[in-house]
């Protein structure tokens, strides 16, 4: 078995909480790609376990601070601590969806779990949770409360080149299927939802699960309004705002398969002669809109991460600066704009900036009468700034 030892500035930052240990930080030992293995101090003492790498920057990925060997046990308690919180929060019913697991915050280095109906989509981002992955599924089997009808892995995500590791895709167990239909009951006073994702060729997992919550938030105001969701994929802003009596809801996004998955949602949920998507740029399509005389009561710009990495930070600024000022446009006096950003790389602090440079640019007052984040089953780890991406920033659009 390995063993790692770190250098005075690893224990310091181990014990000053954060999980993640860079390279720089250890001063000696060894371990095999993705070993969970015993960390000590500079003086031998034991700092815990983590998921060693041999080839990212990211060299341990603490699992736990205690000096015991995780075992078997230890680790179906994580599993049923992540599907615990999930069953409180009521998100277990059949033929809904969650995240089970988001990785690091739940203990679980790296592993990505998603629950779509009777269907598991993993997602594996580093070498300990590759190497993991077939241990973890099965306690996940053990511990859900429904019969799992297949497991899909889509390990696909850019961050697997740190850890010199290759993309893999496709059925562990169980049988294939290339869609899913979500049902969603009614609740809090929302009407009941159903949505068909795509397991196979959607974006990320499948589906956007992050933005559950602020969809009905957004729904809340929309009855009544012209609404623009921009950045649709398969139109779920949109579809509950229709749901919740928007008078006409326009869709745009890129990605065409997303549009049709998006009017076949809305022809489930009979709202269809309210929908319309257009495939679009919607950079362009917003800068065209706001400067003819559209204006709608609710705009949502939910673009994808304009950040990808700290060297992107610049540009990214000043493309939610731009992309905020056209969406601001877009909103008559005294309508809501929501404005997301999942880009890591730029904090709330700055992307709140973001939007007062845009508002003060088109000369409008954006007062901002909420700030959230993910859906509350995407925790992220209080020591752990990074696993806490999204900011949804709601706000009231004035004249100035
Ligand atoms: C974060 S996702 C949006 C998620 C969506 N709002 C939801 O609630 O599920 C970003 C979307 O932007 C789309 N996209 C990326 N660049 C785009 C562009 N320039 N114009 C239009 N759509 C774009 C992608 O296809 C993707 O569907």
């Amino acid at each position: 078995m390995g063993r790692i030892q770190l250098t005075g500035q690893g224990r310091r930052r181990l014990q000053g909480g954060h999980p993640w240990i860079y390279v720089d930080d250890i001063a000696g030992g060894e371990g095999e790609p993705g070993e969970l293995v015993p960390i000590a101090a500079p003086d031998d003492r034991p700092l815990g376990w983590g998921l060693f790498s041999t080839k990212s920057k990211i060299g341990i990925r603490l699992v736990t601070r205690s000096a015991k060997q995780p075992n078997r046990s230890f680790w179906l308690e994580r599993v049923r601590a992540a599907v615990g919180l999930r069953k409180e929060l009521g998100l277990l019913h059949d033929a809904g969806a969650c995240r089970l697991s988001t990785g690091d915050a739940e203990g679980m280095p790296g592993f990505v779990v998603d629950r779509y109906a009777d269907r598991l989509v993993v997602q594996s981002g580093c070498q300990g949770s590759d190497r993991m992955r077939d241990f973890l599924v099965e306690l996940f089997l053990e511990v859900l409360p429904f019969e799992v009808a297949g497991v899909y892995e889509r390990s696909d995500s850019a961050t697997r080149k740190h850890e010199d590791l290759k993309p893999s895709v496709g059925w562990l167990s169980g049988s294939a299927v290339e869609q899913i239909e979500i049902k969603e009951p009614e609740r809090f006073g929302f009407p009941r939802l159903s949505y068909e994702v795509s397991l196979v060729g959607g974006h990320k997992t499948g589906h956007y699960l992050d933005q559950r919550e602020n969809r009905t938030e957004v729904a809340r105001f929309a009855d009544g309004k012209k609404v623009l969701d921009a950045f649709s994929y398969d139109g779920l802003f949109g579809i509950r705002a229709a749901l919740c009596g928007a008078q006409s809801v326009l869709c745009l996004d890129q990605a065409q398969a997303a549009g049709e998955r998006l009017l076949g949602n809305a022809e489930r949920n009979g709202v269809l002669d309210r929908v319309r998507f257009e495939k679009v740029n919607a950079m362009h399509d917003l800068r065209d809109r706001a400067n003819s005389d559209e204006r709608f009561g609710i705009v949502v710009v939910d673009p994808p991460a304009f950040a990808r990495n700290k060297r992107e930070v610049e540009g990214a600024i000043r493309g939610y600066r731009e992309l905020n000022r056209r969406a601001m446009s877009l909103v008559e006096p005294g309508g809501m704009l929501f404005s997301a950003s999942c880009s890591f790389n730029i904090d709330r602090k700055t992307f709140v900036s973001c939007i007062a440079k845009a508002a003060l640019d088109v000369k409008r007052r954006a007062k901002i009468f909420s700030i959230r984040g993910a859906a509350a089953d995407h925790p992220s780890l209080a020591n752990l700034p990074e696993s806490e991406y999204l900011k949804a920033v709601y706000c009231r659009i004035e004249v100035e």
